[in-house]
């Protein structure tokens, strides 16, 4: 049986503000395409979740750093139900340290995953989606819009991911093809949490807000840039972050 429900494929959907999206966009009427890189338990977690707001969950073991692996998960989307509408980048990772003192592979596995990773994605998104349009939301973070000390690395792959966005929205527009990102500030997620707690409360206090983001609220933002409801905005980087960037 096919349905009428559109196909949104999220990169990172195992866990954090990946798995909250997926909810989100199956909430709006999405079959979701979850990829995680190794973490099955948390895939079958947001599975569940996702079946229980309506919509289809199809789990994929992908490693974005592979451009193999990346070509085969789109392979595996031409069996499915659904027009592939929406591509939502979450995978990513951190490996903080100073610059002075970092190794080349510390540097290497943050840019390949975060920066990379997300441009296999679209590269393959954009041909996916030539004929369709569609739109594509890339995961930027306040580390991207300004630099930040023990960050070289990931501050650098997030830069390159609103650049990247900037670029693509503008070969995408032709085609319909939607391109922009979401720059988080400090999210309760896995990621978040792996801080220590000293660093956490210090990082906390600095937030106008004054808290932490939830994984919820960044995937609202998502949702809207991944549907027609922003069928205007190309090409922005939407800071979510309690006011860090104001
Ligand atoms: N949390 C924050 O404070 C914050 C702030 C700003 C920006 N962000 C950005 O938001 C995005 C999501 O972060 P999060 O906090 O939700 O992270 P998280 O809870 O650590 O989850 C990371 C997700 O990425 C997946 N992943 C990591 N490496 C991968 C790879 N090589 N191939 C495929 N999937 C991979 C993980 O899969 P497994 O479960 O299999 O490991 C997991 O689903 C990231 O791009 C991050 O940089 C987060």
């Amino acid at each position: 049986m096919t349905t009428e429900r559109p196909l949104a494929l999220i990169a990172g959907a195992s866990r954090g503000i990946g798995r909250a999206a997926a909810q989100e966009l199956a909430r709006a009427g999405y079959n979701i395409v979850g990829w995680y890189r190794s973490n099955e338990a948390a895939s079958e977690e947001t599975a569940k979740l996702v079946a229980a707001q309506g919509g289809q969950y199809t789990g994929m073991q992908v490693d974005v750093r592979d451009e193999d692996s990346v070509r085969d998960g789109f392979k595996q989307l031409r069996g499915l139900d659904g027009t592939l509408s929406s591509v939502v980048i979450t995978s990513g990772i951190t490996k903080d340290g100073l610059a002075a003192t970092m190794s080349t592979e510390k540097f290497r596995d943050v840019v390949e995953t975060n920066l990379f990773g997300t441009f296999y994605i679209c590269r393959t998104a954009m041909r996916a989606m030539r004929k369709t349009g569609g739109a594509i939301v890339l995961l930027s973070s306040t580390s991207g819009i300004s630099g930040q000390p023990g960050q070289a690395n990931y501050s650098a792959s997030k830069g390159g991911v609103n650049a990247l966005t900037q670029a693509l929205a503008k070969e995408g527009a032709a085609a319909g093809i939607r391109v922009n990102a979401v720059a988080p500030g400090f999210t309760d997620t896995d990621m978040f949490r792996s801080m220590d707690a000293a660093a956490r409360q210090r990082l906390t206090a600095q937030i106008p807000l004054g808290r932490v983001g939830e994984p919820e609220e960044v995937a609202r933002a998502i949702r809207f840039l991944a549907t027609d409801e922003s069928s205007y905005i190309t090409g922005q980087i939407l800071a979510i972050d309690g006011g860090i960037t104001a």
